[in-house]
């Protein structure tokens, strides 16, 4: 049986990136993974983590350092999907177990995500990782014309 390979993500990853968050209900095109990937590469404070099946990656999550003047540093998930083809093999089992020793390797005391209400698959994946549901919230958005290119 093929072993499942726990990794950094690599620039070369981002044509697999973007199509699995595509799946996450986030359509990226590869060129603009490959943009933003670079922040993430090396950076010590936020990391794309990849499950690697024969030479293929079929999984990541993204974690990242939150450090707000009022609150505690902790670490958040930004981001986690398994390609729907190998779902519930512990494929995401796998992602996380990475994020929390990385988290711990930080000397952070907890680890968050936000998950949305319809992602009923994900809960029952969350609180069967030991994750515990603190509070329900709207996310509010304004669309703003930007006065300089962002990337
Ligand atoms: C949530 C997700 C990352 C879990 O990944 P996974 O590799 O299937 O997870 P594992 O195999 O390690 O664990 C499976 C467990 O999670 C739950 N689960 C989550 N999604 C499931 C699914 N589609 N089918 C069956 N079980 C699922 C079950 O509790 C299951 O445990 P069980 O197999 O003992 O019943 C994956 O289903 C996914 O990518 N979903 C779509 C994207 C998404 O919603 N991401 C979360 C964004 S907040």
């Amino acid at each position: 049986m093929s072993a499942l390979i726990i990794r950094s993500a690599r620039l070369e990853d981002s044509a697999a990136l973007a199509t699995l968050s595509e799946q996450l209900g986030y359509p990226a095109n590869a060129a603009e993974v490959k943009t933003r990937l670079p922040r993430y590469i090396g950076a010590p404070e936020r990391r794309v983590i990849v499950a690697e099946l024969d030479g293929k990656v079929i999984g990541w999550t993204s974690i990242e350092i939150v450090d707000h003047f009022y609150i505690e540093k902790f670490a958040e998930i930004s981001g986690f999907v398994v390609d729907a083809a190998h779902r519930s093999r512990g494929v995401g089992h796998a992602l996380m177990a990475e994020a929390e020793r990385w988290t711990s390797e930080m000397g952070l005391p907890g680890l968050r995500l936000k998950t949305n209400v319809v992602r009923v698959d994900a809960h029952r994946f969350y609180e069967g990782m030991g994750f515990e549901r603190t509070k329900t919230q709207y996310t509010y958005v304004k669309k703003l014309a930007p006065s300089r290119g962002s990337r």
